[in-house]
């Protein structure tokens, strides 16, 4: 089964304190997203990635953010199976599709999807969703692209996610508003298995 496939939303999170790690992805799982993306900003990131790879293995953790063959390495060493980025560059590219695990590259044009389509990639992240034509945009592209699909993430939200989740070259959509850094801060799980739970009925 595809990567976007698994859940209708993938959490964007952004760890800034590796032992929150292991209870937050409890929590998404609980709430019904297992799919979830931490990303390379912080140095807590990877030993994030490695806790909850060790420790909840019902979640399927993925590293976001990804940039360089070097973060494509570390990020699998640490264990993600999964590999993110915000754009793509021919040297990630390479690294991506030597990697070993799934991947949804960044892109954000027609003739970003076209190249790597060319590649044989047709599962892509769209980014920035919104800044960068929104659900229309997606909506456009599926009818001279119809075998790419997509993950739009940057600023989704509860309200506009429905839109994106009901076009055919979407399979789900990335968002970091499952994880607030207060509810993470204050250690408030039961507000990010909330948000979760009700994110993951955003596909009826
Ligand atoms: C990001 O790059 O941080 C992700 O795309 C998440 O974006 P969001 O914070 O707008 O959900």
């Amino acid at each position: 089964m595809s990567l976007l496939d698994l859940a209708p939303v993938v959490p964007v999170v952004v760890v800034d304190d590796a032992s929150t790690a292991v209870p937050l992805a409890r929590a998404l799982v609980a709430g019904g997203l297992p799919v979830i993306e931490v990303t390379l900003r912080t140095p807590a990131a990877l030993d994030a990635i490695r806790r909850i790879a060790a420790e909840v293995p019902e979640a399927v953790v993925g590293a976001g953010t990804v940039r360089t063959p070097g973060d494509v390495e570390a990020a699998v060493e640490a264990g993600s199976r999964f590999l993110v980025s915000p754009g793509t560059t021919p040297a990630l590219l390479a690294a991506l599709l030597a990697g070993g695990v799934p991947f949804l590259p960044g892109a954000a044009t027609a003739s970003e999807a076209m190249s790597l389509a060319e590649r044989g990639v047709r599962e892509l992240k769209f980014f920035p969703a919104e800044a960068a034509g929104g659900a229309a945009f997606l909506k456009s592209l599926s009818g001279p692209l119809p075998d790419v699909r997509f993950c739009p993430t940057g600023g989704i939200t509860p309200a506009n996610a429905p839109a994106y989740l009901a076009l055919p070259n979407v399979g789900c959509v990335g968002g970091s508003w499952l994880t607030p850094a207060d509810a993470l801060a204050a250690g408030d799980y039961a507000r990010v298995e909330k948000l979760a739970t009700e994110a993951a009925a955003l596909r009826g």
